[in-house]
């Protein structure tokens, strides 16, 4: 095992371009849950039920309740250590890019500044018929309206059976087919187009590097496999990287 960390910081250290592609599994040790396994949310809440525009339309108040409960926990979290260094080598320039499935924001609270959200953003909404998108200021109470033509706004966030805004997913894949080195942390890789960027990244050259406990889609993969959750592995090679 040790190997396999080593082999991963001098892959890192050696980079020229390094790119991070993240999962809920980033942001588990925050007290977030994830979205599959033992305590996911969708073995909790049915997606078809609050997490596609069919749900949403034909109730959206329950759909803002789901959101406004997960946004009342998210208010007061904290980015995790794996957060944390990712922001610290982005700032050193060891990396170049996040690339996140994570609407939370975590990365930005943790200070990454360059961070491509492939599935939205849980603070911001928009109309469900103009063009009107606006940033939360404060936690809503119930259902947000449209202050430009009264209509229903919605999380801006990417529900089951919506496409992806085709410029972010182009900018995702960019950077992915740029990373000579992609590190992933914390994705079952399931879920598609996103899953897909690694496995590009890995056809045109990339080193993988997975942090998971779990296996993933994304093993198979993989160059470096580190079974270990995300803070206590980037801790690892943090202090590694700084022996090399
Ligand atoms: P998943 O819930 O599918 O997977 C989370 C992954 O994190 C699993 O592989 C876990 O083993 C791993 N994990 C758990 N704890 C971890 C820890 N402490 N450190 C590292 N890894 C850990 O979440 P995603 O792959 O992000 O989509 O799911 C992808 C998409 O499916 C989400 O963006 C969301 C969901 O439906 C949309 O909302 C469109
Ligand atoms: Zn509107």
């Amino acid at each position: 095992m040790e190997e396999e960390y080593i082999k991963a910081a001098k892959a890192i250290k050696q980079a020229d371009y390094l790119v991070a592609f993240t999962g809920a599994g980033i942001s588990a040790e925050c007290g977030i849950p994830t979205f599959r396994g033992k305590d996911g949310l969708w073995t909790k809440f049915k997606p078809e039920e609050i997490a596609t525009y069919q749900a949403f339309i034909r109730n959206p108040e329950f759909v803002w309740q789901w959101y406004i409960m997960r946004m009342e926990k998210l208010k007061d979290t904290k980015p995790s250590e794996a957060h944390k260094i990712l922001a610290e080598w982005e700032k050193k320039g060891i990396l170049k890019t996040v690339i996140t499935q994570n609407v939370d924001e975590l990365h930005q609270k943790a200070g990454s500044k360059n961070v491509i959200e492939l599935h939205g953003n849980i603070w911001r909404i928009k109309c469900i018929y103009c063009d009107n998108k606006k940033r939360l200021k404060k936690l809503p109470k119930s259902m947000p309206r449209c202050d430009k033509c009264g209509n229903i706004m919605r999380p801006d966030v990417v529900w089951f059976g919506e496409a992806l805004d085709p410029l972010i997913l182009q900018l995702a894949f960019d950077e992915g087919l740029k990373s000579d080195v992609m590190i992933v942390i914390g994705t079952s890789g399931v879920v598609y187009p996103a899953g897909h960027i690694p496995v590009r990244a890995k056809t045109m050259g990339a080193f993988i590097i997975e942090i998971n406990p779990e296996e993933s889609a994304i093993t198979p993969v993989a160059d470096v496999y580190l079974a270990e959750k995300a803070s206590v592995a980037m801790k690892k090679l943090k202090n590694l990287l700084s022996s090399l």
